[in-house]
């Protein structure tokens, strides 16, 4: 039976990520997978983490089963660091949180959820989005729709194409928004286009499905959950997926959860018995190693802290880095303006250039980055910045 099957190509961000692990040039630079990586090019684990898991191993006194929903103390503090521990939605039990496999987890689980709601509503994605969310999305049965976002001549939101495309979707129809730290332009919705874009949601019976992966990455902890909460302030029903592979570092220990809010506390109850019936047909519940990692920083006063520190220190790191590039490239003979960069958020941006330049940074300076130009500006540092910048000077040539 097998034999009838084709290969399915890889997907493109992991495909590039092995090809780079293969590469034996010196200075071989990685621009592509998104994970966050130090002055040395490491991606260290933070020291918050390391103390909680040496406090993990000491005081972890079994392995058995958790649930399908995880940590009901890991979904609490969590829910608490997205929504603001004193955010009505919380108060009034509107919210049902599960904690699982990294944010892929929490989205391919609401997709599954929402795809029970209703198998005729279409999902709004915005183009161009993460190459993961249409199949994590579309994978669980719903149909993708796409609105324009991100004008990749003036480098800007397409604002206005981006509302005139939503107000064509039709009631009960979801609406995919990225948090903060938009994968992949970096170009986020300012506080003036979240209003409006949650005018229109509300105004034409949409659910919003707000994915926010970067939490802490982009402004801060609070700026960037501002959509979240502003939303969850106003829409009866709706959908966030968060994870901790960035903010906490913890990519391979797969930690994310999915909150879903309901119209009334009762409401909210059933939804969550529709979401834990589905995850345990999928997975039955999810691995506990992160998300306790992730528990036992929140649950305490001095590692939250020191956590909360060495996360504004990557952030500050990152945004420092968006300058010096934007300072170097115009030091050099680009005559390209790319100050754009500067006002992006969190790790990733577009270059601008062409596929076919793209692919000559790879081949003649063994220098990574999506076919699509996307960056990832956190795989720079002190030392590579200068050949990148004199590889892109001759690249653009
Ligand atoms: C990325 O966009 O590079 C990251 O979110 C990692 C991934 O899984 O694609």
């Amino acid at each position: 039976m097998f034999e009838a099957l084709n290969p399915l190509p890889q997907d493109p961000i992991l495909a590039m990520m092995a090809s780079y692990q293969q590469d034996s040039h010196p200075q071989k630079l990685d621009l592509g997978i998104g994970v966050y990586k130090d002055d040395q090019g490491h991606t260290p684990i933070m020291q918050a983490v390391q103390l909680a898991e040496k406090a993990l191993i000491e005081t972890e006194i079994t392995k058995s089963y958790t649930a399908p929903a995880g940590s009901p103390k890991y979904n609490q503090l969590v829910a608490e660091l997205v929504f603001g521990a004193e955010h009505k939605v919380l108060r009034d039990q509107r919210v049902i949180s599960a904690q699982t496999p990294g944010g892929c987890g929490a989205l391919r689980m609401g997709a599954e959820f929402l795809k029970g709601c209703s198998s005729d509503s279409r999902v709004w994605v915005s183009s161009p989005t993460w190459a993961n969310h249409i199949p994590l999305l579309g994978g669980a049965g719903l149909a993708i729709a796409e609105y324009p976002y991100y004008d990749y001549s003036d480098k800007t939101i397409q604002f206005d194409a981006m509302l005139a495309a939503l107000e064509t979707a039709a009631a009960g129809d979801f609406v995919l928004l990225h948090g903060c730290c938009h994968n992949p332009s970096g170009a986020d919705l300012n506080k003036e286009q979240w209003l409006a874009v949650a005018e229109l949601i509300e105004r034409k019976g949409l659910i919003p499905f707000i994915d926010m992966a970067y939490q802490g990455l982009g402004s801060g902890l609070d700026q960037d959950a501002y959509g979240v909460r502003m939303m969850a302030e106003r829409m009866p029903e709706m959908l966030v997926a968060t994870s901790c592979s960035k903010n906490f570092g913890l990519y391979r220990e797969r930690t994310g959860t999915l909150f879903i809010i309901g119209n009334t506390a009762e409401q909210t109850q059933v939804a969550g018995s529709q979401l834990f019936s589905r995850i345990r047909s999928h997975y039955s519940m999810p691995p506990s190693h992160g998300a306790a990692i992730v528990e036992t920083i929140l649950a305490d006063t001095a590692l939250t802290k020191q956590w909360e520190e060495e996360l504004a220190s990557m952030r500050q790191r990152i945004q420092t880095l968006r300058q010096s590039l934007v300072k170097k490239i115009s030091a050099s003979s680009i005559a390209n303006d790319f100050s754009f960069i500067e006002q992006q958020f969190g790790m990733f941006s577009f270059l601008g250039i062409s596929p076919v330049q793209v692919a000559q940074l790879r081949t003649q300076y063994s220098i990574y980055m999506i076919d699509s130009s996307r960056m990832n500006v956190a795989g720079l540092n002190d030392q590579s910045m200068d050949y990148f910048v004199a590889a892109l000077e001759e690249v653009i040539r």
